[in-house]
């Protein structure tokens, strides 16, 4: 069967691709010919993985999901599997998120896990340097990749698994819903070069330069930024990003969503932003994401 596809009850830029159980039973079977660590070691053992995964759907899943992404008007989907059934564990979650990731392009070594991907944990206690773990405090509005070489034109956010969970919904926003975005994205300091850092936890040792700003090939402005990376060279740098951080999440167009377990966010990660409402404190809280990030195959 080809897999369902709808509107996102929130916004019809946001496409919701359903994978009913009766195909994923199908996937256990191909998926078996693959241990994670068979995949983790060989790059094209990923490749016959989408395959199997866009045969169980027609062959269609892959050209779904990369025209949605490289929409301007959609972008995003939330690609929502029914696993409520115990054989499809947590490295099944890892291969479905892998067969989506190669669907549409090529991942970025994620230097975090030196692996094409990264597992991490959001709990109650947190010691890391970065926001993305910290599990009281807003992850504001960003995109990912601002701090690295490679091109960072989409990602995949899977979560694997939580217990204690009230709060930290998903949020996100696409850029020409948001208020500001002629007015910011024409500031001139919006188009220079910012340099971008990061923090140890990212093991990336050089910064880079870039503008928050771009246009791409049609003319559509697109955005690269996070709060925490950019290193403002003077008060105008300083001042512009703060007017785009109250800006961006004074939004009154966000889109915050609950995702079911085993569900993933496939996003364009130049006209979509994406961030996390704070959880609520619990001690017994934990949350598991794998995230995968890398560029399209046209590119
Ligand atoms: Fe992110």
């Amino acid at each position: 069967m080809s897999a369902e596809i709808k509107d996102h009850k929130n916004s019809k830029r946001v496409k919701v691709i359903r994978l009913q159980e009766s195909d994923l039973d199908k996937l256990i079977f191909p998926f078996k010919k693959h241990t994670i660590t068979s995949l983790e070691y060989k790059p094209f053992s990923r490749f016959t993985l989408a395959k199997s995964l866009d045969e169980v759907f027609e062959g269609k899943l892959g050209k779904s999901l990369a025209k949605i992404l490289n929409d301007r008007d959609t972008g995003v989907a939330v690609v929502e599997p029914e696993i409520n059934n115990k054989k499809f564990d947590k490295d099944f979650l890892v291969k479905l998120s892998t067969g989506l990731a190669y669907l549409v392009g090529n991942p970025n070594f994620d230097s975090m896990t030196g692996k094409y991907y990264a597992r991490f944990y959001v709990k109650h206690q947190d010691s890391s340097d970065s926001y993305l773990r910290k599990a009281y405090t807003n992850l504001d509005l960003h995109t990912d990749g601002t701090y690295v070489k490679e091109k960072t034109d989409w990602l995949i956010m899977t979560k694997m698994e939580e217990q204690g969970v009230s709060g930290g919904e998903s949020v996100i926003l696409h850029l020409d819903d948001w208020e500001h975005l002629d007015e910011l994205s024409k500031d001139p300091v919006g188009q220079e070069n910012f340099t971008w850092g990061s923090p140890k936890s990212k093991n990336i040792e050089y910064k880079v330069e870039h503008p928050v700003f771009s246009k791409d090939q049609n003319g559509e402005a697109t955005i690269s930024y996070i709060d925490q990376f950019p290193e403002p060279k003077n008060m105008k740098q300083g001042l512009f990003l703060q007017k785009l951080s109250d800006s961006l999440e004074g939004s009154q167009n966000k889109i915050v969503t609950s995702l079911p377990v085993g569900s993933a966010i496939v996003a364009n990660n130049y006209f979509w932003l994406h961030g996390r409402k704070p959880f609520k404190e619990n001690k017994k809280l934990s949350r598991e994401l794998l995230r995968i990030r890398g560029s399209f195959f046209n590119n």
